[in-house]
């Protein structure tokens, strides 16, 4: 019987997390967070005072760095208590949280094959190991990939097509709201349509403007697949802000990469590749997808120690796991991802979404016009202040205790279920008197 992927996976859950969520309520309000869950996290809400003003500073760069909860730094400090107590036999307890980290991951993503999902360090690391799955000796690989991809994305194709190992046609955004460009579902298809390319990359939330792609994500996966191109997902921004994207709710999405350090407070390393189950399972038969990035954690039969002429893998996804991997970074990536879950993305997207229109009318209120996407489900979990000099404006509010961040033209603005409607109220007034 299919599971329901929507329904939290409490027994991936600790107890103490889910006694705080179970308080909460039906709806998400201010109140119940504030009692039930900012315990949680009573390291980072009680961080030194900001000598200008007189209390923390107001942190609002949640979708760059997401802040962890208290618990963390004890799963992090449990997993080096293992090693100090059980020596090699630490390797086991490792293993665990490992394939913890994989199966919270996966139900994130609502994705129900738990192997589906490979750990990386990286997103970077994730899209490598797709391009040098695909690598052909007898010519470049055909790319289409969106302008608004991530540097880190974006510098890894290029390196590529530079070394002459890929051909990259770079689409551009011909949409736009109120200034902010937007890619339109046409724009990719349309060059997936005139390349005939052999993979597209595309995000599914952009990280600069926050331009969210929901049923056209679909379409244009749907349109690529019967194009014969492969789809990667950089989910990125996606995952643990808008409800599960792939399998059933995506088939048609090949591969997707993320990380924890944003909006699922895990901390950077604790990155990972989907794969889609159609890729999997047929690995040792001749024409399989399978990758150059690879090791012993990958082979078949990992301690077995056999040393077969021909490289035997692995049953699954764990074909595309590579060498030793770290073990902390799944650790630290565990508490974030649970309190996610518990709470329900659905319920943090619906208080992101108010918190975010809130927010926006306070800051109109103090004179200060940010993007007001209409409808805001469209963006994702964080807003735009367009500026002519916006890393200057950025900087200028974290020296006042504002703490934002800038891509381009825009300061990003990201609230969370730990900001307070009071603290919105004093990032608009500091915000409005910095800019006269
Ligand atoms: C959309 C997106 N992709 C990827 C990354 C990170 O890439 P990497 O893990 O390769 O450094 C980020 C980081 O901000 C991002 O916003």
């Amino acid at each position: 019987m299919a599971t329901d992927l929507h329904a939290p996976p409490r027994h991936l859950i600790r107890p103490e997390i889910l006694a705080a969520t179970d308080a909460l309520g039906e709806e998400l309000t201010e109140e119940a967070l504030r009692e039930h869950i900012w315990p949680l996290f009573s390291r980072v809400l009680n961080r030194p005072i900001h000598p200008k003003l007189g209390r923390p500073e107001i942190y609002l760069a949640n979708h760059s760095l997401g802040r962890p909860l208290d618990c963390t730094a004890d799963d992090v400090m449990g997993a080096l208590d293992l090693w100090y107590r059980d020596l090699d036999a630490a390797w086991d307890g490792w293993m665990e949280a490992r394939d913890k980290f994989r199966a919270l991951v996966a139900a994130l993503l609502g994705v129900e094959r738990a192997d589906c999902v490979v750990p990386k360090t990286s997103a970077g690391q994730g899209l490598r190991a797709v391009l040098n799955a695909l690598l052909r000796p007898d010519r470049p690989l055909s790319i289409v990939a969106t302008r608004g991809e991530f540097d880190s994305i974006d510098f890894i194709l290029k390196m590529y097509a530079d070394k002459g190992w890929a051909q990259v046609h770079w689409v551009e955004a011909s949409g736009g709201r109120q200034g902010v460009p937007c890619m339109t579902k046409a724009d990719i298809t349309g060059a997936v349509a005139a390349h005939n390319p052999d993979l597209l990359v595309v995000s599914g939330a952009f990280f600069s403007t926050g331009q969210v792609l929901e049923a056209a994500l679909w379409e244009i996966a749907e349109f690529a697949h019967k194009a014969d191109t492969l789809v990667l997902a950089d989910l990125y921004h996606k995952v643990g802000v808008v409800p599960p994207c792939l399998d059933r709710w995506n088939p048609w999405i090949d591969f997707a990469i993320g990380g924890s350090y944003k909006y699922i407070r895990g901390g950077p390393g604790a990155c990972w590749l989907y794969i889609n189950p159609r890729h999997l399972d047929h690995d040792n038969e001749p024409g399989a997808l399978r990758t150059l990035d690879t090791g012993w954690f990958a082979k078949k039969d990992t301690f077995k120690y056999e040393r077969t002429e021909k490289p035997l893998l692995a049953p699954g996804g764990d074909a595309w796991l590579e060498s030793t991997s770290p073990f902390s970074t799944c650790y630290q990536a565990l508490a974030g991802m649970e309190l996610m879950l518990a709470i329900g993305v659905e319920r943090l997207r619906m208080y992101s979404i108010e918190q975010q229109v809130l927010m926006r009318d306070i800051f109109h209120g103090k004179g200060v016009d940010m993007f007001d996407p209409d409808p805001p489900a469209q963006f994702g979990a964080f807003s735009l202040l367009p500026h002519h000099n916006a890393p200057a404006l950025s900087d200028a509010l974290r020296e006042e205790g504002v703490n934002t961040d800038a891509r381009g033209k825009y300061v990003r603005f990201g609230p969370d279920i730990l900001n307070s409607r009071e603290e919105l109220e004093l990032a608009a007034l500091i915000t409005a008197r910095v800019m006269k």
